[in-house]
């Protein structure tokens, strides 16, 4: 499945723009946040911690810590690269967020949770 997400000039530093994407094969929906990583690239992750199966910001929109270096999980405050979704603090530390797959097509901004062409 494919979904719209924003228009790429809207994706600023600091911002993280989610969306639903259906369900995974467990009948659980997939929530996908879109960001640009400390190297202004377009990355996407499945907003499911590593640690626990609960969304990084229990429903409340909070993704980033204080200094929007990082994704933080709000339950128990694993700590996420933003350009790989690396955990390199907390209960997860050594495991990654499950990437999902963006394309760009005239300033529009697509995540998928397939790398399969449409
Ligand atoms: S549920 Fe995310 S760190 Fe515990």
């Amino acid at each position: 499945m494919e979904v719209w997400v924003c228009r790429e000039e809207e994706l600023r530093d600091g911002v993280v723009r989610t969306t639903r994407l259906g369900v995974d094969d467990d009948g659980i929906p997939i929530m996908a946040l879109l960001l640009r990583g400390e190297n202004g690239a377009i990355v996407a992750y499945r907003n499911l911690c590593r640690h626990l199966p609960v969304p990084l910001d229990g429903g409340t929109g909070e993704l980033l810590s204080d200094d929007g270096a990082h994704l933080i999980c709000g339950t128990h405050g694993a700590t996420y690269r933003l350009h790989d979704g690396y955990c390199v603090e907390g209960p997860c530390e050594g495991l990654a967020l499950q990437q999902l797959y963006v394309r760009e097509e005239a300033g529009d901004l697509y995540v998928s949770d397939t790398s399969e062409p449409r």
